[in-house]
C-alpha cells in the first residue's frame, strides 16, 4: 500500500519511513502514513515562523472563506471522512457521522468569528489629569506559532479544533495527529490545501511521539495546545514553563440526579442518556459519563432503569449502522479497563451487568458499592465503564461530584432552576449541562477544565482568545 502523504508547509510530501494504521476492530489495514524526517520537520517550523507576521496580517475576509471553504468540502465528503474515522478508530458509524458534521460546524464557527473578532475596544484614559486627550485602543494579536497536539478519541473534531481558531486568528498552525488515527487529520490537509492561504501557514505532520519532546520545546512554537491524558499534558507543561500550554486533559464526569427528577419520564430520560453517553465511542470522551450519583429517593428505580438501558447498547462492527459500541482504540485499552474493573469487584464492589472483554472489544459494564481507594474511583477509565453513588441530597451529591481530582463537565437532572444556579456555583469544573448528561458539548461553547482536567479553553472563540493577546495602542493629543 502506497504510504499517504502528510502536509508540510502547505504541500504534500513524504519521508523516509512510514507506518501502519491499523483497524482496531479486526486488525485490518487503514493506511499506511508517511513519517517527516527531522529535516523536513525543522523546514515546516522554519515556514511557519516566517509567515507569522505575514499571516497575522491577512485580510479576515481571506481566511473566513479559507474556512468556509473547509467547512463546505467536510460536508460534502462527510459520508467518505465518517467511513475513514469509523476504520482507523474503531468508531460506530454513526458516531463517526455525527464527528464529521461538528467539524463542519467548527470550521463554520470559526469563519464567522474571523469576519467579527478584534473589532477594537476604545477606552478613554482622560478619567485623570494624566490623561488628557488620551484614548487606548485594545486590539488582540496572535502569540505565535501553534503546536497542536490532537488527539486519537476524535480524530477529525479535535483536530478541527486546534486548526480552525487558529487560521481565524492568524496564527500559523503545525498539527500533529494522533499516531493511532493520523488519517483523518491528514484529510483536513488535503482541504486546506485547496485555498489560498498562505504557504507555510499550516502543516499536518504525523511525527512520532518520541520525537515531541524535541518539536514542544522549539522556541519558535510559543503556544502549545494539547488534548489527552492528564500525564502526558503535565510533562508538556513542566518541560517548557514558559510558553502558552493550553491543555485539554481527562475527567471522570459525574450525571447528578436529583430527587425531583423523579416521574417515569424523568427516569426513562436520564437512564437513556446516562446509558448512551457512558459509552458512545466505547467510552472514549473525557466527558463520557463515568459516574452517577443519586438521590437515595430516586436510586433504586433509576439503577433498574440504567441497567435496563445499558444492556441495550449493542456492541459489534463498528461499520455497522446498528452498533451502538464498537470496540476501543486497541486490545490493550480494554485489557487495561478489564483489569481496573477486575481490580475494583476483587475490592467489594458489585458488578450490575458487563465486566466481560472480546479482543479490543470491552462489554458496556455497570458497578455499584464502588469502594473509593480503587483506580477506578480516582481515575479516568476511559472506557464503557458506569459506577452507580447513592447519596442523600443535593449537597451531599455536589460534594461528591467535587470529590475528584478532575473537573470538566458535570450534568445535573434537575427541575429546580435555583438549584440549577446553586450547582453552577458549586460544582468544580468547567461546564455544568441541566437537564442532561455531562458529555453534551456544543463547539461554539467554552470546554475545559478545573482542577486536574487542564488549563485553558477551547471552543472556537474561547481558543481565538487563548492563541491571541491584548495589545493596547494609546493615542495622545486628541480631542475626545
Ligand atoms: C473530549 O474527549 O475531550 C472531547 C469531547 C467532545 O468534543 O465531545
Amino acid at each position: 500500500m502506497t504510504a499517504t502523504a502528510f502536509w508540510l508547509a502547505g504541500r504534500q510530501a513524504t519521508g523516509e519511513t512510514a507506518f501502519d494504521v491499523t483497524s482496531p476492530w479486526d486488525g485490518r489495514l487503514v493506511g499506511r502514513v508517511s513519517v517527516p524526517t527531522e529535516a523536513q520537520v525543522e523546514e515546516a517550523v522554519a515556514a511557519a515562523h516566517a509567515v507569522t507576521d505575514e499571516f497575522a496580517a491577512t485580510p479576515a475576509h481571506v481566511r473566513a472563506t479559507a474556512l468556509d471553504h473547509v467547512s463546505k468540502r467536510l460536508a460534502e465528503r462527510t459520508e467518505e471522512i465518517a467511513q475513514l474515522i469509523s476504520a482507523e478508530n474503531g468508531k460506530p458509524i454513526k458516531w463517526a457521522r455525527g464527528e464529521v458534521g461538528r467539524a463542519v460546524s467548527v470550521f463554520r464557527f470559526a469563519a464567522e468569528e474571523a469576519r467579527r473578532f478584534n473589532g477594537g475596544e476604545a477606552q478613554r484614559l482622560d478619567t485623570d489629569a494624566g490623561g488628557t486627550g488620551r484614548l487606548g485602543l485594545t486590539r488582540r494579536f496572535p502569540k505565535g506559532v501553534v503546536l497542536g497536539i490532537a488527539p486519537f478519541n476524535f480524530p477529525l473534531n479535535l483536530c478541527a479544533h486546534k486548526v480552525a481558531p487558529a487560521i481565524a486568528v492568524g496564527a500559523p498552525i503545525i498539527l500533529k495527529p494522533a499516531p493511532a488515527t493520523p488519517l483523518s487529520g491528514l484529510i483536513l490537509g488535503e482541504l486546506l490545501a485547496e485555498t489560498d492561504l498562505p504557504a507555510g501557514s499550516w502543516s499536518v505532520l504525523p511525527v512520532t511521539n518520541d520525537r515531541m519532546p524535541a518539536l514542544v520545546k522549539d522556541e519558535r512554537l510559543p503556544v502549545i495546545s494539547f488534548t489527552g491524558s492528564d500525564k502526558v499534558g503535565y510533562a508538556i507543561q513542566e518541560s517548557v514553563p514558559h510558553k502558552h500550554c493550553t491543555l485539554e486533559l481527562g475527567g471522570n464526569a459525574a450525571a447528578v440526579v436529583l430527587g425531583d427528577w423523579s416521574s417515569e419520564e424523568d427516569l426513562d430520560w436520564a437512564a437513556t442518556r446516562i446509558a448512551t453517553f457512558s459509552n458512545y465511542q466505547g467510552g472514549q470522551s473525557c466527558i463520557s459519563v463515568q459516574r452517577v450519583i443519586a438521590d437515595a429517593s430516586v436510586y433504586d428505580r433509576l439503577v433498574a432503569k440504567v441497567v435496563e438501558a445499558v444492556e441495550k447498547q449493542g456492541t459489534g462492527d463498528p461499520s455497522d449502522d446498528a452498533t451502538d459500541v464498537g470496540p476501543l482504540v486497541s486490545e490493550d485499552a480494554a485489557k487495561r479497563v478489564e483489569a481496573w474493573v477486575d481490580e475494583a469487584v476483587g475490592a467489594g464492589a458489585k458488578l450490575l451487568t458487563g465486566g466481560k472483554r472480546d479482543g479490543a472489544t470491552y462489554a458496556p459494564t455497570v458497578l455499584e458499592n464502588l469502594p473509593g481507594d480503587t483506580t477506578l474511583a480516582c481515575e479516568e477509565v476511559f472506557g464503557p465503564v458506569l459506577t452507580l453513588h447513592k447519596v442523600n441530597g443535593e449537597a451531599e451529591a455536589f460534594a461528591t461530584v467535587n470529590d475528584s481530582k478532575f473537573g470538566l463537565q458535570a450534568g445535573v437532572f434537575t427541575h429546580d432552576i435555583q438549584t440549577a444556579f446553586r450547582a453552577h456555583r458549586a460544582l468544580e469544573v468547567g461546564g455544568v449541562i441541566i437537564g442532561d448528561v455531562p458529555s453534551y458539548r456544543a463547539d461554539q461553547m467554552p470546554y475545559g477544565g478545573a482542577k486536574q482536567s487542564g488549563v485553558g479553553r477551547e471552543g472556537v472563540r474561547y481558543a481565538m482568545d487563548d492563541y491571541t493577546y491584548e495589545r493596547v495602542l494609546v493615542l495622545t493629543g486628541l480631542a475626545l
